[in-house]
């Protein structure tokens, strides 16, 4: 059996020791950023985009970057090395830290790394695509990623309910804007359509972007209704974990012919091999390897 290692305030200790305090604000008040990513041979993907996006969130709460991206790369590799997994997922949480005074005082603030072993999803959702169903609700602040996940609640709910992977958020104007944890992307001819408003910039849909212009695709930011999906050649969403995946049917409605299309599976790979590549050169340039 193998142990996790994850790392507090910049400590790399064994899971079962990474305890934080009670009067932690991201739990008595549930004020948090994190992010999500993962590795490829080892090396973490995207790691300055997400750091990015994670000082951007944490700035909504006032806290000011803390650590650095060399940092993480070390406690990363240390993580990898006592834990023995070849390949990590890891959630960089931020939270303002003890509660001091008032109703938002706070001293120094908390972080932690979860690293676990990758778990990526199985083949088959990649060969035979998943379903998702639509629920009306909008994420609080979301072009954010903080750790308030209660709206999706009710959204994944509703998915387990019917069997399904993901459910998409639908606005009171009947925008579809996101899945609870991930992005959304239609094809229509050589048509490629997302959102951008009312959710996370996507750190994987902004890296499938230009090798689907190479690909041919022409790239639409727009809102889309429920009707955009159901009609729509194919339907995708992408994660950092999940990276690009079809999506099959919507609210039990077959997506065309119900089948994985052929730009899901050539970008898919076309991003598999991206990330690999991109993972590999930022840690040479790093001084990793
Ligand atoms: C609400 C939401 N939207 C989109 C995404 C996809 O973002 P990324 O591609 O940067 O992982 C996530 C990822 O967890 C998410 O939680």
């Amino acid at each position: 059996m193998t142990t996790d290692f994850f790392a507090l305030n910049g400590r790399v200790v064994p899971a079962a020791e990474a305890t934080i305090s009670v009067l932690d604000l991201g739990f008595l008040r549930g004020v948090g950023a994190f992010e999500t990513l993962r590795t490829y041979g080892g090396h973490p993907h995207a790691l300055g985009d997400h750091l990015r996006r994670l000082w951007e969130s944490a700035a909504a709460f006032g806290i000011a970057p803390f650590f650095s991206e060399a940092d993480v790369r070390r406690l990363l590799a240390e993580i990898r090395t006592r834990s023995g997994h070849a390949e990590l997922r890891a959630n960089f949480v931020v939270s303002p830290g003890e509660h001091t005074t008032g109703v938002f005082g706070a001293g120094a603030p908390t972080w932690v790394i979860i690293a676990r072993d990758v778990h990526a999803p199985p083949e088959s959702f990649y060969e035979q695509g998943v379903t998702a169903v639509t629920f009306d609700a909008t994420r609080h602040l979301p072009t954010l990623k903080t750790t308030n996940y209660l709206v999706g609640k009710t959204g994944l709910a509703l998915a387990e309910k019917a069997g399904a992977h993901e459910a998409f958020y639908v606005t009171a104007e009947g925008y579809v804007t996101e899945g609870v944890t991930s992005n959304v992307l239609i094809v229509q001819g050589k048509r490629l359509m997302t959102p951008v408003v009312d959710c996370l910039p996507g750190i994987t849909k902004g890296g499938v972007r230009p090798l689907a212009e190479a690909a041919g695709l022409v790239w639409y930011e727009c809102n889309l209704t429920r009707d955009d999906l159901y009609t729509a050649d194919e339907v995708w969403i992408t994660s950092a974990v999940r990276e690009l995946m079809p999506v099959v049917a919507v609210d039990g409605k077959r997506i065309h012919d119900g089948r994985v299309g052929p730009w899901a599976k050539r970008l898919r790979a076309d991003y598999r091999a991206h990330c690999i590549a991109e993972a590999l050169r930022d840690a040479q340039r790093a001084g990793m390897v």
